[in-house]
């Protein structure tokens, strides 16, 4: 190992599996592979590609992105039994450079549940990893909820997974308890008590939940751990993982006292971040570090001033350095099929042609209502996707009426798998009046757990994105859309999370499998 391996930190992202996992974050097969793309074209190391025994969609996602990967290590994850492991690497064999990651709960609650003693799971931890071994030379084992596991506990099932053939132990914060120094310490610790600690690379994986993740993870690097499990944008359950973007950045811009870095090609963060918003339906805070919209935004006349003198003065990174270009007015209604080819390549955005002539059909109709059309507003059409992309429910027109003197009114007319039909309805206020047109129209009993409105640029004839996410029978799908009308917007993200239920509804019996990490039997 040379001097600048050994400063050489491997970024696992984890989006599609700990991120997707994330109530409401759910996923389709081909966002799945649209972000294992990009990933691997940005320089991850590993990606983490989905959970190959949660269901035959999960199987399915991971198979065919361990086919298309190019760079990327592909793993799947697996619970500490065999038929899980078997299943997971059914499902990455095809990888060029596959890898099983199997985990076990190790701390006294995590232990309970299936109710095994210290010997009995230290028994299951060796043949589990052994089996994984077996079919693949490319092992990680996590002792789950690790920093609650006792001390001497974690050392001795740490020990049995290296002799069994593990080649990573990832030491999970899994409830985001831990803190900093206790972070670096116990991974210090590890390493030097374990035998064959040195032959094994060590990770982390935090989570959010005392809003330490970032600094938990890196100090874990300053305790020896030469992995760091990740989400784009911080995505993950309750509180979310580690963001990417953060731990890679802090690397990159503090180098003189965090010596370690990344093959990260950082230029590509922002198109992620945007992308993994998009399909997960999750956007990103304002003054989210790194990717949020005010991240490099200076408005106080101070702050300008400063700037306008030396960018240096306010600013510890160039906007460049993670993806983002300035926005300006970029087109207009006169703007051609190209320039909108080439505007949307700087944005990080290379649409197949079939893509680009549905953004522009709806890039035109936009330009004809909107004087200034803005780099967010073309990113808010690509992002945004079309209603009718599955065709079982297309709205064909919408007015409404809507006053301070009594009830909003609306009328809708929507096509249902062809056939055009008319509905109207009476509502507190025009959202609630067209959600109820587009509820007689397709009476459905999905609730409606999500439902949120962001303005894409200021102004009046702003577009607003619309997010609507609905749940049915355990089944969640989210839908969006972009329109300067935010009623129009609105409905069009009903109908688009309605068009998607009713593909998962058809589609996948066993999509929705409900899988519990706890369950190791
Ligand atoms: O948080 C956690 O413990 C996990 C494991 C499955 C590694 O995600
Ligand atoms: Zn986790």
């Amino acid at each position: 190992m040379t001097d600048q391996d050994k400063d050489r930190v491997v970024i696992f992202d984890t989006t599609l599996r700990d991120g997707e996992q994330s109530p409401g974050a759910t996923m389709t097969h081909a966002e799945k592979l649209e972000i294992a793309g990009l990933l691997d074209e940005m320089g991850v190391d590993i990606i983490e590609a989905g959970f190959p025994i949660a269901s035959e969609g999960d199987f399915n996602a991971v198979s065919e992105i361990a086919k298309a990967a190019q760079t990327s290590v592909i793993c799947g994850l697996a619970r500490a039994n065999l038929q899980d492991i078997d299943r997971c690497w059914e499902a990455i064999k095809h990888a060029r450079r596959p890898r099983i990651h199997t985990f076990i709960g190790t701390s006294p609650l995590h232990r309970a549940i299936p109710d095994l003693t210290q010997d009995e799971m230290a028994g299951r931890i060796h043949d589990t990893v052994t089996h994984a071994r077996n079919l693949c030379d490319n092992v990680q084992w996590s002792p789950m909820d690790a920093t609650r596991t006792e001390w001497d506990y974690l050392c001795r099932t740490v020990e049995i997974a290296i002799k069994a053939g593990a080649t990573t132990i990832n030491i999970p914060d899994t409830v985001g308890y831990t803190a900093p120094v206790e972070s670096a310490d116990l991974i210090r610790g590890l390493i030097e008590t374990v035998p064959g600690a040195d032959e094994v690379v060590f990770a982390t994986h935090c989570h959010n939940d005392l809003g330490m993740a970032t600094a938990n993870s890196l100090a874990a690097v300053a305790g020896g751990a030469r992995q760091i499990e990740c989400t784009i944008n911080g995505l993950g359950e309750r509180a979310g993982n580690t963001a990417l973007e953060e731990v890679v950045m802090a690397m990159k811009v503090r180098g003189d006292i965090m010596p370690w870095y990344t093959g990260v090609d950082t230029t590509k963060i922002m198109n992620l971040s945007r992308r993994v918003a998009a399909v997960s339906g999750f956007n990103v805070q304002f003054n989210k570090a790194i990717v949020g919209k005010n991240a490099f935004a200076h408005e106080s006349g101070i702050h300008q001033d400063g700037m306008l003198k030396n960018a240096e003065t306010f600013e510890i990174m160039r906007p460049e350095d993670v993806g983002l270009s300035e926005t300006n007015i970029v087109m207009g209604k006169h703007s051609g099929r190209a320039a909108l080819r080439s505007k949307l390549k700087d944005q990080g955005y290379e649409l197949a042609d079939n893509q680009l002539n549905d953004v522009f059909v709806r890039f035109k109709a936009l330009a004809d209502r909107k004087k200034e059309v803005y780099d967010d507003d073309l990113i808010a059409l690509v992002t945004a996707g079309d209603e009718s992309e599955t065709n079982h429910l297309v709205i064909k027109s919408l007015s409404v009426s809507c006053g301070t003197g009594g009830p909003a009114e609306a009328t809708l007319v929507m096509a249902i798998d062809g056939v055009e039909a008319t509905a109207t309805q009476k509502g507190d206020g025009p959202v609630d009046a067209t959600f109820k047109a587009v509820r007689e129209l397709h009476p459905n009993q999905a609730r409606l757990s999500l439902y949120q409105v962001h303005a894409v640029t200021e102004g009046t004839d702003a577009q607003a994105t619309v997010t609507v996410r609905l749940e049915e029978d355990g089944r969640i799908a989210t839908g969006q859309s972009a329109d300067t009308d935010t009623v129009v917007a609105s409905a069009k993200a009903y109908v688009h999370a309605l068009n998607r239920l009713l593909v998962r509804r058809g589609k996948t019996g066993n999509d929705q499998t409900e899988i519990s990490y706890k369950d190791v039997s």
